[in-house]
């Protein structure tokens, strides 16, 4: 099995950083294989849609599109700003929402995040979920949300409490599991539509 992980920070020493190369370590200790990618990759201008004559998309959207098709399933680690998402993220994922076929569509997504508040930026999480779902990525039901995360890590990277430690694992190898069994047992696939009766046309059509 093959992730994409990377942080939706483009912070040096981001918290959400030290949290995705955290997951990078338990994935590989269980026998994943990990694609870890930077959000500098995927950074993208400020959405146009006059910008997309020709059929032309940004480096950063083509990367990011790239590494999603070449990958089973993504996690990311995300900064909660004024408890929603980072505005670059959500102007990456509106310009990857215009790829043909929409590769979002079907792919299983695992979302965490880290902040020194005591709600860990879970809020963001939440508002992440919206734009994916729509999209037709299979979020998975845990999330991971570190809180206080400035004091959360030992020296070494580790998170320092043993029970979040735990569960950190738990929640990965669980979404490793169901990536693996999405993978190899079609019958869990489920056709996805925007929502019953559209019938696409040049103006509403947004998925592949
Ligand atoms: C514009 C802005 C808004 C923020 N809003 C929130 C917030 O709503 N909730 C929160 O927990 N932290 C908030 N923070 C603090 C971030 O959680 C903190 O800067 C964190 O370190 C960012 O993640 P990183 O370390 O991975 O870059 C905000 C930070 C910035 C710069």
């Amino acid at each position: 099995m093959r992730f994409l992980v990377f942080s939706a920070s483009l912070r040096n020493d981001s918290f959400n950083t030290r949290l995705a190369k955290l997951a990078k370590l338990v994935l590989e200790k269980n026998g994943a294989k990990v694609d870890f990618a930077n959000m500098s990759e995927f950074d993208c201008p400020s959405f146009n849609q006059d910008l997309e004559l020709n059929g032309s998309h940004p480096q950063g959207s083509e990367e990011f599109n790239k590494r999603l098709l070449a990958n089973d399933a993504f996690i990311i680690s995300s900064p909660e700003y004024n408890c929603s998402i980072p505005g670059f993220l959500k102007n990456t994922i509106d310009w990857v929402s215009r790829f043909h076929p929409q590769p979002f569509n079907e792919r299983h997504g695992l979302l965490m995040s880290a902040s020194p508040s005591m709600a860990g930026g879970n809020r963001a999480l939440w508002s992440l979920r919206i734009p994916f779902e729509h999209l037709g990525a299979r979020i998975f039901p845990d999330m991971f949300s570190l809180a206080m995360a400035h004091k959360a890590f030992t020296p070494e990277g580790n998170i320092a409490d043993a029970t979040l430690a735990k569960r950190f694992e738990e929640t990965l190898v669980a979404f490793m599991s169901l990536t693996e069994a999405a993978k190899h047992y079609p019958c869990m696939k489920k056709a996805w539509v925007e929502f019953l009766g559209e019938k696409p046309d040049p103006i509403t059509e947004r998925v592949g």
